[in-house]
This record gives structure tokens, C-alpha cells and sequence, in this order.
């Protein structure tokens, strides 16, 4: 389980994160909404270690992000996909894929690299794995993304925004790759604007508002009732949200 447990977290006199507390269970499917500056990256950063907290606590399956050499095992359990493609310019595409598993887990080559190429094929890039990443598509891009986190058969997998720089169309392709890990069980936390499709996958929806989690809801009852709907800020943000052509 990853429990993040009051943080806080500030830049300069600003409190980005304040007092927030989420937990995400295996098999669970948590997105979480909110306006721009509201703290989501602010917050995937925080479950990745990359933060140092102000105040609270995080942890991966009990591991402790502030402490170091715990932070090294709770990495190896949850892998984060962000908004911009953070491939490796100068690496192939099957080379971004293995490079992880071969050096951090420090996988057999050969096994490695066979796994990359079914997780590429099952994102519809078996004939990309000699490009670079400067010769695909962004929607491309993000699948290589995907599967460079995927390969590190991660137990959470984390995705920030992972389709906002993507036309409607690539964003389509990506979302229902991951339509398919959700199906798979794959658990994740997952920020998105894509409204609609949070509705469909997700467990749970939270909010944040100005760095505090102003709602925690199963995703029927945040769409349905007072959970979501009563809350002017909740209801404002909703309106402005525009629904995914073709997928509802
Ligand atoms: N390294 C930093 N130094 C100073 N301020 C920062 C830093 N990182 C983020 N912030 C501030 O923290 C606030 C939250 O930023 P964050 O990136 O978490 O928002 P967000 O909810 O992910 O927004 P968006 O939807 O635009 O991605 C913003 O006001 C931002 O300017
Ligand atoms: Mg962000």
C-alpha cells in the first residue's frame, strides 16, 4: 500500500502540499483531479522520494520514502510515467526499455530484452524498437514511456498527465493502453484532465485544492451526489472540463 500520512510540503513561504493523506491499495485505480498549481506533480513527487517533506510521512509497503536506503526498495516498487516523454535521446527505443531492468534490477540481457520487445509489441511498436526517440510521434513517445515503466514490473505505477501533450487522436491510443492495465489490475495513481476517462477506470477519485485533499470518494458517489457536485470548487472545475471525444 502506499500511504501518504499529513505531508506537507513547502517552496519558499508557500505551502504546495498541506496536510495531505491518501492511501492507494493494491488493485486500486486513484486519480487524482484538480487545478492547475493545485499540487499534483508536487505530490508524485513526493511518493517518488524526489521531494525532501516538510512535514508527514510517506510509504511504499511500510518503506519509508525519507529514509534513503528504504527509498532505494520503495523505488523499485512503484514506477512513474511524467507529462513530458523523458526518453533517452541518444538510446533506441528497445535500449530506453531494458536499460533499467538490465542496470538497476540487474536482469539476464537476453531475458530483458524479450520481455521489452512482447511489452512493445503489445503497445503496437514491435517494428519501432531500432528508432530513437527523436524519429517517433509523441503518442508513440509516451507508449515507449509506458513500457519503460512497465518493464520494470512495477507494483504501482504512477502517471502524471501522461496524455495532456498528446493530440486527441494519440491520446486515444495511450488511454486505451492503460484501459488495459486497469483491466490487467494493475494498480496506479493516476493525474489526469481527462475527466471521462478517470470515471470509467477509476476506484477513486480525490481533489486537491491549493494543496489540500479536499475530497476522497469512490468515483460513483464523486460523480453522483455531494461529494464531488457540492463543492463550488469541485462543481467549477467539473464545468470546465470538456468530455473525450469518442470514448464515453
Ligand atoms: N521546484 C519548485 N520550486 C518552487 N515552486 C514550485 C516548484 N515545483 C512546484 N512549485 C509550485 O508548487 C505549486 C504546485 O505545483 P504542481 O506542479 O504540483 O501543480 P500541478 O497540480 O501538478 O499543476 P499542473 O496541473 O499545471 O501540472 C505551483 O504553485 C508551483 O508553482
Ligand atoms: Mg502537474
Amino acid at each position: 500500500m502506499i500511504a501518504v500520512e499529513g505531508v506537507v510540503k513547502r517552496f519558499g513561504a508557500q505551502a504546495v502540499l498541506n496536510g495531505v493523506s491518501l492511501t492507494v491499495a493494491p488493485g486500486e485505480v486513484v486519480t487524482i483531479l484538480g487545478s492547475s498549481g493545485s499540487g499534483k506533480s508536487t505530490l508524485i513527487r513526493c511518493i517518488n522520494g524526489l521531494e525532501r517533506l516538510d512535514g508527514g510521512r510517506i510509504t511504499v509497503d511500510g518503506l519509508d520514502v525519507a529514509n534513503p536506503r528504504q527509498l532505494a526498495q520503495a523505488r523499485r516498487l512503484s514506477a512513474t510515467v511524467f507529462q513530458l516523454f523523458n526518453l533517452y535521446p541518444h538510446m533506441t527505443v528497445l535500449r530506453n526499455v531494458t536499460l533499467a531492468p538490465e542496470v538497476v534490477l540487474k536482469r539476464p540481457g537476453a531475458e530483458v530484452e524479450a520481455e521489452a520487445r512482447a511489452l512493445l509489441a503489445s503497445v503496437g511498436l514491435a517494428d519501432r524498437a531500432d528508432a530513437y526517440p527523436a524519429q517517433l510521434s509523441g503518442g508513440q513517445r509516451q507508449r515507449v514511456g509506458i513500457c519503460r515503466a512497465l518493464a520494470m514490473n512495477p507494483r504501482y505505477l504512477l502517471l502524471d498527465e501522461v496524455t495532456s501533450a498528446l493530440d486527441p487522436e494519440m491520446t486515444a491510443e495511450v488511454l486505451a493502453i492503460l484501459g488495459r492495465l486497469v483491466s490487467a489490475g494493475t494498480t496506479m495513481v493516476f493525474v489526469t484532465h481527462e475527466v471521462e476517462f478517470a470515471r470509467r477506470i477509476s476506484t477513486r477519485i480525490v481533489f486537491l485544492d491549493h494543496g489540500r485533499l479536499i475530497v476522497d470518494l469512490p468515483t460513483d458517489q464523486f460523480f453522483a451526489d455531494a461529494g464531488g457536485m457540492a463543492h463550488p470548487r469541485i462543481k467549477q472545475f467539473l464545468s470546465k472540463m470538456t468530455p473525450v471525444g469518442g470514448q464515453s
